[in-house]
């Protein structure tokens, strides 16, 4: 098993087109350290496009290139960690419909996102079942990979919430199988040596004391057992609960730590907002944005002193500069002993150093689109590897043909 503890990740982009240094600082940074941490899969959620905006659907192609294009160029590693196109892999459809049997039309109702943003697009037509179940596909595309963990920004928690619900009550309905206890009974057994009375004292200590960590542990024990069956291991997590097997575990939400990184307008930077810098943006371009970037607006005057806190440049100061640098920036904005332009003058070069850097890693690409789209199908059929080892199991839970 090549990453920690052969535990997985997993997280999906929509395809947006190029993205900006708001994505790369908010999610794209923290996948490339987690892809050498565990077996990673990162995905271009393209069906997730179409929940909200089906009309014109012949720019995806190109927003998907884009975006991977922006995924290597960050440094994201088509060796190590697992990069494909969710409609490359099919079985995202399916079990999307299999669940959606499942799943009471409130729990979608109640998803914060969706009354949010049907007021927030008015102009976009909502009022699909594409757009309502969409927390639902999310779902499938995270639990066919049956990941530890989902890295996702706050706005994207509720949807890991309802993975989870969802995951449990297919268990429930769909993990009962005859003689349950007594296969459980059986696979203890061959858990091997002390670990056998550890699982059993464990599974006591959460069932009649409610002891998180015991089953944490006693999951980790199971995990990392590699003498027993697939089907062996489904049944000791799910036994360490309750009576039935798990086949979809319950994924966590990784929140990424990540800074607020301010827009050129001093508010989030947000596609939506016009107010970005690409992360391949030409080099003379970015450097006129962040000269005219909004500052403290009470330094109206250079003699005027500010204050680094109410200033999105100095925002951006915390993200790429030294602490000397941030020092040395709001003492002078303070004492009006530097000038902005004084002040951005050491961003301005950072950031054109690490634009530079990105677009240098992304020349070979842009070049060469069909290493990209090689790359995608490769990443695909891995994809499809795992996710239908998953669905296999879920076919036969329902009683469903296996194929
Ligand atoms: N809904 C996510 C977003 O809008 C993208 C996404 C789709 C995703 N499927 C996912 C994220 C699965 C994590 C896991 O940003
Ligand atoms: Fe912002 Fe720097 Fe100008 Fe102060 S000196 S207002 S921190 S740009």
């Amino acid at each position: 098993m090549s990453a920690v503890e052969g535990k997985r990740v997993l997280s999906g982009m929509r395809p947006t087109g190029a993205l900006h240094l708001g994505n790369y600082h908010g999610a794209l940074r923290n996948w490339v350290e987690l892809q050498y941490q565990y077996e990673c899969y990162f995905f271009v959620a393209d069906w997730h496009a179409l929940t909200t905006a089906y009309e014109d659907t012949s720019p995806i192609p190109q927003a998907i290139h884009e975006v991977v294009v922006d995924w290597l160029a960050a440094g994201l590693n088509p060796g190590v960690a697992t990069l494909f196109v969710q409609s490359h892999v099919p079985e995202h459809a399916e079990l999307h419909l299999l669940l959606s049997m499942i799943t009471p039309l409130g729990w979608l109702e109640r998803v914060p996102s969706f009354k949010d943003q049907q007021e927030q697009l008015r102009d976009k037509d909502l009022a699909t079942y594409g757009f309502l179940g969409y927390p639902l596909l999310q779902s499938a595309d995270i639990l066919l990979y049956r990941p530890a963990f989902v890295p996702v920004g706050e706005d994207q928690v509720a949807h890991v919430e309802v993975t989870r619900e969802l995951a449990r009550r297919f268990n429930h309905l769909f993990g009962r199988e005859p003689d349950f206890e007594q296969k459980a009974e059986r696979a203890i057994k061959e858990l091997g040596g002390r670990n056998i009375t550890l699982y059993r004292q464990l599974r006591r200590r959460f069932q009649e004391a409610g002891d998180a960590a015991a089953l944490e542990r006693a999951r980790a024990l199971v995990e990392s057992n590699t003498r027993v069956t697939v089907a062996d291991r489904e049944r000791l997590l799910g036994y360490l609960e309750g009576s039935s097997v798990t086949i979809l575990p319950e994924p966590q939400p990784l929140l990424t730590v990540s800074p607020r990184v301010p827009g050129l307008d001093g508010r989030k930077m947000s596609k939506s907002y016009g107010n970005t810098i690409a992360m391949r943006e030409d080099p003379d371009s970015a450097v006129r944005k962040l000269r005219t970037m909004q500052t403290d607006p009470a330094r109206a005057r250079r003699t005027d002193p500010g204050d680094p806190d109410k200033c999105p440049v100095f925002e951006l100061h915390r993200i790429y500069s030294d602490s000397a640098t941030q020092q040395w920036a709001a003492e002078g904005c303070r004492t009006a002993g530097i000038g902005c332009l004084d002040c951005k003058r050491p961003l301005i070069e950072r950031i054109v150093e690490e634009i530079g850097g990105m677009r240098k890693r992304a020349q070979e690409f842009q070049d060469n689109p069909e290493v990209v789209a090689n790359l995608l199908a490769e990443g695909g059929e891995k994809a499809r590897e795992t996710a239908h080892a998953t669905l296999d199991e879920v076919r036969r839970a329902m009683h469903l043909r296996p194929q």
